[in-house]
């Protein structure tokens, strides 16, 4: 409005999205250095915090008071790299959008460098850690790590068609509208957003390569677990599938297996030690393991929608009324297996198979739907 007296604010060319998860002490510091590094380049930074129990939202905030540009988005209830960063590239109002760690271990003074590549038509740009087929920096300073990234990148380059050196990175910049077009189809759980973007959209793309070297966390902790590692090889194995398998199936089915561990030792125990009758052992077998499972994979595998309070015990009920037809299912189907004459394993392992696929996806409908 021409009445306005306040100078205009110069739209920003470029918005950088810098997911969190308890890095209070890393905002400060990063706006700092990414504004060193954008020079005159207009930009604006977005912190989505995943409620950090560190305040990051409250130190954001605190920033931004001295520097307008930077705003949070503060999600509460919500757990999840790939979907926070999905949420910030939304909530961009540039053209351009970039992710990066808050935790300084990506290049800021590659965010020029990469813009340019978008000014010259790239579609997207990732800061690549492996130049020439060479892993770069300190970051990766435990050596199963570097190992362990090694072999995810090439089974990922196997899947996404080898359109980059760095599938796996977390440093990338895109035009949004490219961000508009993937936003509806890509995984929001797990950590691998731009593997996701590569191996569905990477032969439409024009990807670049900006290398960078991979620096040391200074302050907090990765997140990057068992958990999120499993997560990653249940989306390699949907991708494989081509989305037969869910991604999450893996983990459901890990929580299985450990469940027969749990379901050995009960029902060794309730037969010997309590000299309960066998199908007395066994029922009882049955619930337990059935409990610690339901446990876990409220924890674990359906940990972004966690039933807690009551919504935990009529989940309970229901995870119990859905695998007991499971398990019904299990015994009829590895039956018919064996009359057709199958060796004994193999009916057995068919009617687990079918009966673990069956709980998953009527547990995932039925026990962690959509509250
Ligand atoms: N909002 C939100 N929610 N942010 C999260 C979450 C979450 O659940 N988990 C992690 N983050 C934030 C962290 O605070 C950090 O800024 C960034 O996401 C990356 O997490 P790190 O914990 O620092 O990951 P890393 O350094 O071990 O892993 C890096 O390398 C991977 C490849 O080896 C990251 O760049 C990954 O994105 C990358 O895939
Ligand atoms: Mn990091």
């Amino acid at each position: 409005m021409d009445s306005d007296p306040r100078p205009p604010l110069a739209a920003p060319e470029l918005t950088i999205v810098l997911p969190s998860y308890n890095e209070a002490e890393n905002i400060p510091v990063i706006v700092g250095k990414i504004g060193d590094a954008m020079g005159a380049i207009a930009h604006e930074i977005i912190v989505v915090d995943d409620d950090s129990p560190d305040g990051t939202a409250a130190v954001t905030r605190s920033v931004a008071i001295s520097h307008p540009h930077v705003r949070c988005i503060r999600r509460v209830g919500r757990r999840g790299l790939s979907g926070a960063c999905l949420e910030g590239m939304m909530a961009a109002n540039a053209p351009v959008v970039a992710v990066m760690d808050a935790d300084m271990q990506h290049d800021e003074t590659r965010l020029p460098v990469m813009l340019a590549e978008i000014a010259d038509g790239a579609d997207l740009v990732i800061g690549s850690r492996y130049v020439d087929g060479t892993r770069a920096g300190g970051g990766f300073h435990k050596k199963s790590r570097a190992k362990g990234s090694e072999l995810a990148t090439s089974l990922a380059n196997m899947i996404t068609g080898n359109h980059t050196t760095d599938p796996m990175s977390g440093f990338f910049m895109m035009r949004r509208d490219v961000a508009d077009t993937v936003a509806g189809t890509v995984s929001r759980e797990g950590f691998k957003i731009l593997f996701d973007i590569v191996s569905r959209f990477g032969a439409e793309l024009d990807i670049r390569e900006v290398p960078f070297e991979f620096r040391e966390r200074v302050a907090g902790e990765s997140k990057l677990g068992f958990l999120v590692t499993v997560q990653f090889l249940g989306l390699l194995v949907s991708r494989f599938t081509a989305g037969l398998v869910p991604a999450q199936f893996l983990l459901f089915a890990l929580v299985g297996t450990s469940g027969l561990v749990v379901h050995m030792i009960v029902l060794f125990m309730a037969a010997s030690l309590a000299e309960m009758g066998f199908v007395a052992a066994q029922i009882t077998a049955t619930y337990i393991a059935m409990t610690t499972n339901f446990i876990f994979n409220n924890q674990v595998t359906f940990g972004h929608r966690k039933l807690v309070g009551m919504r935990f015990w009529t989940g309970l009920l229901t995870f119990y009324a859905v695998c007991s037809i499971g398990a019904i299912g299990n015994i009829a189907f590895s039956e018919r297996v064996f009359e057709f004459g199958a060796p004994i394993w193999l009916a057995g392992l068919s009617g687990a198979v079918m009966s673990a696929l069956f709980n998953f996806a009527v547990t995932k409908l039925v026990t962690w739907r959509d509250a």
